[in-house]
């Protein structure tokens, strides 16, 4: 696929919630295109529907209407296991409290999603390793996360999103919890990712992240608002 076939493209996306008489539209009608290749950041206030967003592509929610599809496979159309195997096998997710399981050393964590995707120990083990190399962290392979530094436990949750080589990364305020200098170290490696040919959907509130990324969508109120290159 070249860099001109969309990967993901989404149509009139909607997520609505039913609160009491009321209902809550946390997007309201979403069209998008993402390239393979891409570094897409996706800024907005809070409530704006940056999470719903990255949920749906994620196959973590499932939307009230519109459509997602993924390498031209759409989302939608998906079973409950279908949809699990994409989440477990094609994405990869980075969120802004990192998740890691805490009786597990890193390099467990790392492991984690290849179990679920039924790879042979010795190759889950190497690739495991690999990856915590690629991110900086092999001396810190026997450590679990309370004995690691904010900065490093989100490179451990990096490694681990790029376990099962997943289509995309998907990150929710990955600097969130983070002080700026960690926060643009943790950003200078999804950019080297990207540069190494992987798509990334970054969130962020924070311009100076955004600013790494080559194109960034603005929303609001559930919109796509603008766009910047
Ligand atoms: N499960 C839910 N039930 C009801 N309303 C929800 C639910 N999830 C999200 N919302 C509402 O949808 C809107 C969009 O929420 P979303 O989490 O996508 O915002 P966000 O842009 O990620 O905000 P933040 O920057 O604070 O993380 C908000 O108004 C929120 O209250
Ligand atoms: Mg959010």
């Amino acid at each position: 696929m070249n860099e001109k076939t969309p990967l993901i493209r989404i149509e009139g996306l909607r997520r609505e919630f039913p609160m009491g008489r009321e209902t809550v539209h946390a997007l309201d009608g979403v069209d998008l295109t993402v390239a393979e290749g891409e570094f897409l950041g996706v800024t907005g206030p809070s409530g704006s529907g940056k999470s719903t967003l990255l949920y749906l592509l994620g196959g973590l929610d499932r939307p009230t209407a519109g459509h997602i599809w993924v390498r031209g496979r759409d989302l939608t159309a998906l079973d409950e296991n279908e949809l699990a195997a994409y989440r477990r096998r094609e994405v990869g997710f980075v969120f802004q409290s990192f998740y890691l399981v805490p009786t597990m050393t890193a390099l467990q964590n790392v492991e984690f999603p290849m179990y679920f995707a039924r790879i042979p120990p010795t190759r889950r083990r190497e690739r495991a390793l690999y990856l915590l190399e690629r991110v900086g962290l092999a001396d810190r392979r026997n450590h679990r996360p309370t004995e690691l530094s904010g900065g490093e436990q989100q490179r451990v949750a990096i490694a681990r999103a790029l376990a099962n080589d997943p289509i995309v990364i998907l990150a929710d305020e990955p600097t969130g919890n983070l002080d700026s200098r960690t926060g643009a170290e943790v950003i200078r490696l999804l950019g080297e990712l990207n540069a190494e040919g992987r798509t990334i959907i970054l969130v962020s509130h924070d311009p100076a992240m955004i600013a790494h990324t080559r194109r960034h969508i603005r929303m609001l109120d559930g919109r796509i608002v603008g766009e910047e290159t």
